[in-house]
């Protein structure tokens, strides 16, 4: 096969695949450190899909209010139900604080209070004094802080040695027999090349597989690469079964609008103009956490009080906050519901409906960054040289929810951590041991079956009959049937990859061949996150399910692993969630009712 496609080899200190948020911060980490630093990106860093995140970055500076780590950690914990590793969390609130003052050093244009301080909003599901009310947490640059962030880290990257590989595509990772990850096989689209990227240690910032569902708010970029490449190396992925659900896409095209606009004082309202979240959570109402306020709506709709013809979505109020409010905090958005509803924000409400929009689940990792390959004897064991950080790593600090605002302050905390760690332990230009003799095999036949595929399926109808699945059996609420006839359908879905035909067979900017390569890795997520929620009897963050509608940490505080070979077979086992903190200067935050 190799001679077929004739390799380039690269050798690095350390390989980051992905250049959104997390992997520059990592990026920007390891060349600060003197380590030889190469990322490979299949976008031009810029255009990654941290540029499309809004409404803030979660720091208690108390700029605006009084706040501190402890409440946010509190909350984050309450936030995941009780699925969130303390020990992680911990570090990712503590460490908070600085991140966000090395992003404004770095020179992240933040909005500003009166005094000339970082201008905080309140965020759902954050909260002051351990839930007494919302706080103003999330550090915005108006309504485009993943913009903002994105850029000055790429700038930041660029003051460094880092090389970029831009638009290379990764195909697999190369493992070696001592079970050590040992570096990448990918992919020039511009010039069809194919490169084998050897480095001590590899650092997946690959982001989330939101395009495993019809309607989310992710970028067409998000298809889980780094996930599947993880899966196909026989490792396992944790906890793919919690999905959120932004309550705020816009109803038909899915686009974003930020909790940030509720976080201004935005309010939702059903088909009597009833402001319904009052009911659902009487403390926190429209600011309650994000699968609470999704489910409340879906709850609206079903019982006939949604808006509009077919009564099938609900509506945001801006309006009444003025055009002021609007043009200098939230810009982005009000342009964004012009161009994709129609509606002048200024003036009547946004329809909107609960959309995809995050995977708290990913490539099981530690608050190093590590990624891990647990086993009974160690849960908590590391694979020698492989990172995942981001949206595609799972430390645990989501658990089974989100924050709002924890995933720009994610990426840029367990970027740094990666980079930290791989500072510690990798020294510059330390010798490397050879590869594997047949390393890039594995990458290039599945290249080579892909581009020669001749079957009488495309692409686009394969992945329209698995995002339809996703949409209708991996939804807000869930039961047995629906989530069995899901794993069925997943299965008849997955059994059609064998009949793909692609149409292009050149290897230059071949489009029909990416597709089909991030068709192939959407699937194995899909997979992982249908078989492990309808294995997960209980009801907990965004995994709702109407069969079992109380959570149950007696059996079910634990975390998922799924195991999916090369023809689709899922394999699920558990580990415990982490219930220690990473100091003494925290405390463990013992299980309670979860109420907003
Ligand atoms: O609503 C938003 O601005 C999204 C933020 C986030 O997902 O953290």
């Amino acid at each position: 096969m190799a001679n077929a496609y004739p390799i380039t080899d690269h050798s690095y200190d350390v390989l980051v695949v992905g250049a959104g948020g997390a992997g520059l911060r990592a990026t920007m980490g390891l060349a600060a450190a003197g380590l030889k630093t190469a990322c490979i990106t299949k976008v031009f860093p810029t255009r990654s899909h941290t540029v499309a995140a809004q409404g803030g970055i979660g720091a208690a500076l108390g700029n605006m209010a009084d706040d501190s780590w402890e409440w946010h950690m509190y909350d984050t914990v309450k936030g995941s139900d009780w699925l969130g590793d303390q020990d992680a969390i911990e570090y990712m609130c503590r460490q908070a604080i600085p991140a966000v003052q090395e992003l404004e050093h770095f020179g992240v244009p933040f909005s500003r209070t009166a005094e000339g301080k970082i201008y905080q909003r309140p965020f759902g599901g954050h909260m002051r004094n351990y839930g007494e009310a919302p706080v103003q947490r999330a550090c915005a640059a108006a309504d485009r802080t993943g913009h903002a962030i994105l850029h000055t880290l790429y700038q930041q990257c660029l003051k460094y040695d880092a090389e970029f590989f831009v638009e290379f595509f990764a195909i697999d990772l190369i493992m070696d027999d001592a079970g050590a990850c040992r570096g990448v096989v990918a992919w020039n689209l511009d010039d069809g090349s194919i490169h084998r990227f050897q480095a001590h240690a590899v650092v997946f910032a690959t982001g989330g597989y939101g395009r495993a569902y019809f309607s989310c708010t992710s970028a067409h970029t998000c298809t889980g690469d780094g996930n599947a490449m993880v899966a196909r190396a026989g490792l396992p992925l944790q906890d793919h079964e919690f999905i959120q659900f932004h309550p705020t896409g816009i109803y038909g095209s899915g686009c974003l609008i930020t909790e940030g606009a509720r976080g201004e004082g935005g309010y939702l309202t059903n088909s009597a103009g009833e402001r319904f979240m009052e009911r659902y959570a009487p403390t926190a109402k429209d600011l309650a956490s994000r699968d609470v306020v999704s489910r409340s709506m879906t709850v609206e709709v079903r019982e006939g009080r949604g808006v509009g013809p077919d009564k099938d979505h609900i509506l945001l109020h801006l309006e009444h906050l003025g055009a002021d409010v609007l043009l200098a905090r939230l810009p982005g958005i009000t342009e964004t519901a012009k161009i994709f509803s129609g509606v002048d924000a200024t003036r009547e409400p946004i329809p909107v409906l609960p959309t995809v929009h995050y995977n708290m689940g990913g490539i099981p990792s530690n608050h190093f960054g590590e990624a891990l390959r647990p086993s009974a004897d160690d849960p908590d064991a590391i694979v020698p040289g492989l990172f995942a950080v981001g949206e595609c790593g799972c430390a645990s600090v989501h658990g089974a929810n989100r924050l709002g605002t924890n995933s720009l302050l994610d990426i840029v905390v367990f970027g740094r951590a990666a980079a930290l760690r791989c500072a510690e332990k990798i020294k510059p230009r330390q010798t490397h041991s050879p590869l594997p003799k047949d390393s890039a095999e594995r990458a290039l036949a599945r290249i080579d079956r892909l581009r020669n595929a001749k079957g009488s399926l495309s692409t686009s109808q394969i992945r329209l009959a698995m995002q339809r699945t996703m949409q209708n059996n991996a939804a807000v609420f869930r039961n047995q049937d629906v989530l069995a006839e899901g794993c069925r359908k997943l299965d008849e879905v997955w059994s059609t990859l064998s009949d793909i035909r692609l149409n292009d067979r050149s290897m230059i900017w071949n489009s029909d061949l990416v597709e089909a390569l991030e068709l192939e890795n959407l699937m194995i997520c899909a997979k992982a996150s249908l078989y492990s929620a309808e294995a997960r009897k209980e009801s907990r963050g965004a995994h709702a399910r109407e069969d079992f509608d109380k959570r149950d940490d007696e059996n079910w505080m634990k975390h998922t692993l799924a195991w999916i070979d090369d023809n689709g077979k899922v394999t699920l086992s558990y580990r415990p969630v982490h219930t220690y903190t990473l100091t003494n200067e925290a405390q463990y935050i013992k299980p309670q009712a979860r109420v907003y």
